[in-house]
C-alpha cells in the first residue's frame, strides 16, 4: 500500500511534468505542499478489498488526486485565500489568472489519464462528481453572508464539496474490479458516509483546532462567510445578542477585537460542538456498516478504521 502511494505520487509528477512550465510550476507547487492524500488511498484500498490487482489502481488514485488538486486551486482563487496546506496559495503567488489556468489544464490531464482505461462506466463516475463539485462550489456562492443556511442546505455542500469526491474515489475500485453493482453502490455509499464524517470534522475544526496544525487561522469558515453545521445548530438556540454578532461579522467578513472569543464561547456553551460530533460518529458508523461483509481482508480491516480515523484527525 505504502509502495502504492509512492508510484501514484509518482505518476503525478510524470503527469504535471507534460504541461509547459507557466502551468507546472503551479501544478508542482500545490502538489508538493503537502496534502494527505486521503482519495489515492481510498481508491487503492478499494480496489485492494474489492480484488483488483494492477496498474490502473495507481493510475486512477494519480486521477483523484490531481481532479483534488484542481479543485484546490480554483477554490482558492473563489474564495480569495492566501494559505493553502500551510504555504502561500496558488492564486497569491501567482496570481488568479495563472490559477485558474492551471486548475482547468490539471482538470483536462486527468481526465486525460483516466481515458487510457477506455472505460466508459470510469468517464461517467468522474464526469459527474467533478459537475457535482463546480454546482457545490456555485451553490455555496448563493449561500456566502447568510445567517439562515438550514442544515439541508450544509449538508447537500458538503456531499458536493467533498463527500461525492470520496464516494468516487470508493466506487471506482469496485469498477475496476468490475464488481456487481450492489458491491460498487456499496463502496460508493461507504466513501460518502466517509466523506461526509471527514467534512463534518473539518468544519468542526474551524472552532476547535490549533491554527497551527490545520494550516489555517480559526473562525476561518465565517470570517469567510460560510455558516456551517455547528453554527447552524448553535443559532438554533441563540438568543437576538448572538445572531447579531454573528450577523455582524457576516456583514464585516472580518472580526472586531473580542468578537471571535465571544462566538467561540457561545458554540462551544450551547452544546453545538457536541451536537456536529455525535453527526459525525454516526457518519463514520454508517461507512463502516456500508462495507461489504466479504473478504475480510488487511484492505477490509484498514477500510473499517478510515472512518474512526478521520474522527480524530488534527488537521
Ligand atoms: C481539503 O481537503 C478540502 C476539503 C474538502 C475540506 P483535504 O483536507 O483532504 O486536503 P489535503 O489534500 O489533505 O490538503
Ligand atoms: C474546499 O472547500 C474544497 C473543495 C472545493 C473541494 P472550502 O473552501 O470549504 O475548504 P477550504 O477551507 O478552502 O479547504
Ligand atoms: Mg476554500
Ligand atoms: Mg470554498
Amino acid at each position: 500500500m505504502r509502495d502504492d502511494l509512492a508510484l501514484v505520487e509518482q505518476e503525478i509528477a510524470t503527469q504535471n511534468s507534460e504541461a509547459i512550465p507557466a502551468v507546472a510550476e503551479v501544478g508542482s507547487y500545490v502538489i508538493q505542499g503537502g496534502g494527505k492524500r486521503l482519495r489515492p488511498a481510498l481508491l487503492l484500498l478499494s480496489a485492494g478489498l474489492c480484488g483488483f490487482r494492477g496498474k490502473s489502481a495507481i493510475r486512477l488514485g494519480a486521477v483523484m488526486e490531481m481532479i483534488h488538486t484542481a479543485t484546490l486551486i480554483h477554490d482558492d482563487v473563489i474564495d480569495e485565500a492566501g494559505l493553502r496546506r500551510g504555504r502561500p496559495s496558488a492564486n497569491s503567488r501567482w496570481g488568479n489568472h495563472r490559477s485558474v489556468l492551471a486548475g482547468d489544464w490539471l482538470y483536462m490531464q486527468s481526465f486525460q489519464l483516466a481515458m487510457r482505461e477506455r472505460n466508459f462506466r470510469i468517464l461517467d463516475v468522474l464526469i459527474e462528481l467533478t459537475q457535482n463539485m463546480v454546482e457545490g462550489e456555485l451553490l455555496q456562492l448563493d449561500l456566502i453572508g447568510r445567517i439562515d443556511v438550514t442544515d439541508r442546505q450544509a449538508m447537500e455542500l458538503s456531499y458536493r464539496k467533498t463527500a461525492c469526491l470520496f464516494s468516487g474515489c470508493a466506487q471506482l475500485g469496485a469498477v475496476l474490479a468490475a464488481q456487481d453493482p450492489e458491491t460498487e453502490q456499496a463502496m460508493a455509499d461507504y466513501g460518502r458516509f466517509a466523506g461526509l464524517a471527514f467534512q463534518l470534522v473539518d468544519d468542526l475544526l474551524d472552532f476547535t483546532s490549533d491554527p497551527s496544525k490545520i494550516g489555517k487561522p480559526v473562525l476561518n469558515d465565517l470570517r469567510d462567510g460560510k455558516v456551517t453545521l455547528p453554527l447552524i445548530y448553535a443559532l438554533a438556540d441563540a438568543g437576538p445578542e448572538e445572531r447579531d454578532l454573528v450577523a455582524a461579522v457576516l456583514a464585516e467578513r472580518a472580526f472586531a477585537p473580542g468578537q471571535p472569543e465571544k462566538i467561540l464561547e457561545f458554540v462551544r456553551r450551547g452544546g453545538a460542538i457536541e451536537r456536529a460530533r455525535a453527526l459525525a460518529h454516526d457518519y463514520a458508523a454508517q461507512a463502516k456498516a456500508s462495507l461489504p461483509g466479504s473478504p475480510d481482508n488487511e484492505y477490509r480491516r484498514a477500510l473499517f478504521a478510515v472512518p474512526d480515523f478521520l474522527l480524530d484527525r488534527e488537521n
